[in-house]
């Protein structure tokens, strides 16, 4: 907004981080591209930090081409300050409106603007409705997978260690029991790998041979 505040939200990046770590473990070759967190970067993981939406937007579109699989964590600001003040906003009158604009939908541009035609997932943080919304942005965003996170529930999801998640693939859904982030991160490891692994298949040719 100004020299010294910013717009951001409850969410801590850690299961962000502990998928990259998942991945890390499993000897893939990770990058990182993170917003402002207080954790600390895995071991084995290229870590490339941004301030801001548009930031990590660029970072996307550079990067994403060489990628197998993209998957989205990050709890990117939809609105933006139409402009930052060069100096702090002094406390003038009883209330202040600050205009917000939307900014770019990072997943979102994807498969078209970035081209991208690897495995990719993307989040759903949502407080009712769960997985028709979930579904909802796995169709429009072109996705294979979207982990669907209820953040009304106290005492998990943002800022804790724990979450309770569901994988909502197009023909099915997967219900997982509440966990640690870094078990669901491992769980989905084995999603995007099995998804991965059915992308990159050829379709077996049976050649009938006249006996
Ligand atoms: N996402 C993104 N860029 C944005 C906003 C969201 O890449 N500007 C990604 C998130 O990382 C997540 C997915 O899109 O993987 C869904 O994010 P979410 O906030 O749940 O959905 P939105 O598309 O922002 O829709 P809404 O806030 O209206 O539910």
């Amino acid at each position: 907004m100004d020299p010294v505040r910013f717009l951001s939200n409850r969410s801590s990046g850690k299961m962000g981080y502990a998928v990259a770590a998942a991945f890390a473990d499993e000897g893939h070759r990770v990058l990182l591209v993170s917003g402002p967190t207080a954790l600390d970067v895995p071991d084995g993981v290229d870590f490339l930090p941004v301030e801001s939406a548009a930031e990590m937007h660029e970072a996307v579109a550079r990067h994403i081409g060489r990628m197998d699989a993209a998957i989205f964590a990050a709890a990117v600001a939809d609105y933006r300050p139409v402009a930052v003040a060069p100096e702090k906003i002094k406390k003038t009158g009883d209330t202040l409106t600050l205009e917000l604009v939307k900014t770019a939908d990072i997943l979102g541009a994807a498969r078209g603007e970035f081209g991208f035609r690897g495995t990719l997932v993307g989040f759903a943080a949502e407080t009712r409705d769960l997985l028709a919304n979930a579904r909802e942005k796995l169709v429009r965003k072109g996705c294979d997978l979207i982990v669907a996170n209820d953040v009304s529930q106290p005492g998990i999801g943002f800022d804790s260690n724990r979450n309770a998640v569901s994988l909502v693939y197009p023909d099915r859904v997967e219900v997982l029991p509440e966990d640690e982030k870094s078990h669901l991160a491992r769980h989905l490891y084995q999603a995007v790998l099995e998804l991965a692994i059915a992308r990159a298949s050829i379709p077996e040719i049976f050649i009938n041979q006249p006996s």
